[in-house]
């Protein structure tokens, strides 16, 4: 699997972010620009893409850093027209800029603050940058992002993290369900709205991920261990570099007829979820 052309990966200074904009670097991006909150995290990331194994050609792979934040709209449009200008055009954009609920209320005590704070993250977030880097890429020319795949030319592909949160409920973080449902109707709308352009968007929804916050949550005691893990048909968390498996995918001519798609990454823990009903019954 390749991707070729020049890829913009924000949340980059992220757990996620980062294993994907690492990915990115493996897989033959020509250009990386990696864009965070955090310029400090995001520098990071741009420092261990350059230095990818297999080592790249410094003389055709440039990677770059930026601070961006997502919920704003002159820092979205001023970052997308930087790189536009600067590298020619973009073909790849991941999302995965974001986080999670900071405690868990139900919808009936929660305040307005906690509800706009998870909105403006994750449901304006992804539409700026969706917005931004569709305009870009409808005026771009369509092209072949690698040689095996010159007979289904694209202008771009979109990749947005979305989660489980997007597929169905949890209760006491309904402002995290109801953003991430808002970006998966979006989603949806822009892949139908573009795809006869030749620019396809599409999500992933990862289960629980594999990073310092969640393997400290999970090693707090022996029963939420027990509780988080029971729930899981693998008895584990998803790495972030599968993450990044699942998003390569998306963004690669691999998936050069997948269109609007939320790709579940879960090892099936939405199916044992949804069979709990039905448990003792038989
Ligand atoms: N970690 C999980 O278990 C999990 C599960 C399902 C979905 N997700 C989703 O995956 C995405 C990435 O999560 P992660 O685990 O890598 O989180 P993370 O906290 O490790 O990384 C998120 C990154 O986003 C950046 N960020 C936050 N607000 C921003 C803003 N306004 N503008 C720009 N950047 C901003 C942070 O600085 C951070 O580097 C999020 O959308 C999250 O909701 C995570």
């Amino acid at each position: 699997m390749e991707v070729k052309g020049v890829v913009l990966v924000t949340g980059a200074g992220g757990g996620i972010g980062r294993a994907v904009a690492q990915r990115m670097a493996s897989l033959g991006a020509d250009v990386l620009v990696c864009a965070d909150l955090s310029l400090d995290a995001v520098e990071e990331t741009a420092t261990l893409c350059r230095n990818i194994h297999p080592p790249r050609d410094p003389g055709c792979f440039k990677v770059a850093a930026h601070q961006l934040d997502v919920r704003d709209e002159a820092s979205v449009d001023g970052l997308i027209t930087q790189v536009a200008k600067t590298h020619g055009r973009i073909d790849v954009l991941v999302n995965t800029a974001g986080f999670g609920a900071a405690n868990q209320t139900p919808i009936r005590d929660m305040s307005l603050a906690d509800w706009r704070s998870l909105d403006e993250v994750h449901n304006i977030g992804c539409f700026l940058l969706t917005r931004a880097a569709l305009r870009i890429m409808d005026g771009q020319d369509a092209v072949a992002s690698v040689p095996t795949a010159n007979d289904r030319p694209t202008r771009g592909a979109i990749v947005i993290l979305t989660s489980l949160a997007s597929e169905g409920a949890f209760l006491g973080v309904g402002n995290y369900i109801a953003a991430k449902h808002a970006v998966k109707g979006m989603v949806q709308t822009a892949a139908i709205e573009n795809a006869a352009r030749g620019i396809r968007v599409n999500a992933v929804a990862p289960s629980y991920v594999s990073g310092p916050m969640m393997d400290q949550f999970l090693e707090s005691s022996p029963e939420v261990k027990k509780a988080l893990l029971g729930d899981l048909p693998m008895g584990r968390l998803v790495k972030p570099s599968e993450i990044a498996d699942a998003v390569a995918f998306l963004a690669s001519p691999a998936s050069s007829y997948v269109n609007g798609h939320t790709l579940v990454v879960d090892g099936g823990a939405s199916l044992a979820l949804s069979n709990t009903p039905f448990e003792g019954r038989s």
